[in-house]
């Protein structure tokens, strides 16, 4: 068998039995994982006690994802009812906004150096992450 038929079918073959393999990254995806490589350098420091005031441009990079990604469509609208479309559009832009305003308060702690209120908004972010995933991401 030629090298490049066996690549093909390996391929193929992944896909069908992961279909993740398979999934093409949305533009939104794309915004979220800016979104979250900021946040793990955030949420590092703050677990090695190492809050400072550098790290307010993570925060600036994650807002400005977060605001792109407002503005798209997540994937899973193509599942959703037509009828229900325009609430599931209205209820993801404001869990958005929810996050949008936390990372102000996450920003403000940051430049506070209060590492506590830091970790607090850390938990609240990542709270609305498992929320905002259950309720607008497809499996
Ligand atoms: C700190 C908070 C968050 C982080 C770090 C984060 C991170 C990510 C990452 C890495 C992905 C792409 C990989 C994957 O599919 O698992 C993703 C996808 C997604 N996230 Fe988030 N997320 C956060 C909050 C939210 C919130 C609050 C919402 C809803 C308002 C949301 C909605 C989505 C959607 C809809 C997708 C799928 C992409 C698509 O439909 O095209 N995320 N997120």
């Amino acid at each position: 068998m030629k090298l490049k038929n066996l690549f093909t079918i390996t391929v193929a073959t992944l896909a069908i039995a992961f279909p993740a393999f398979a999934e093409e990254e949305t533009p939104l995806g794309k915004e979220m994982e800016k979104v979250s490589k900021a946040m793990k350098a955030i949420g590092r420091a703050s677990k090695e006690g190492k809050v400072t005031k550098d790290l307010a441009s993570k925060v600036d990079e994650a807002k400005t994802a977060f605001e792109a990604a407002a503005k798209l469509e997540p994937a899973k609208l193509k599942e959703v009812p037509a009828a229900d479309k325009a609430k599931f559009l209205t209820d993801y832009k404001a869990s958005c906004e929810v996050a949008i305003k936390e990372l102000a308060v996450l920003k403000a702690a940051i430049e506070a150096e209060k590492a506590d209120d830091v970790a607090k908004s850390l938990e609240k972010l990542n709270t609305g992450k498992k929320e905002g995933h259950k309720a607008f991401k497809s499996e």
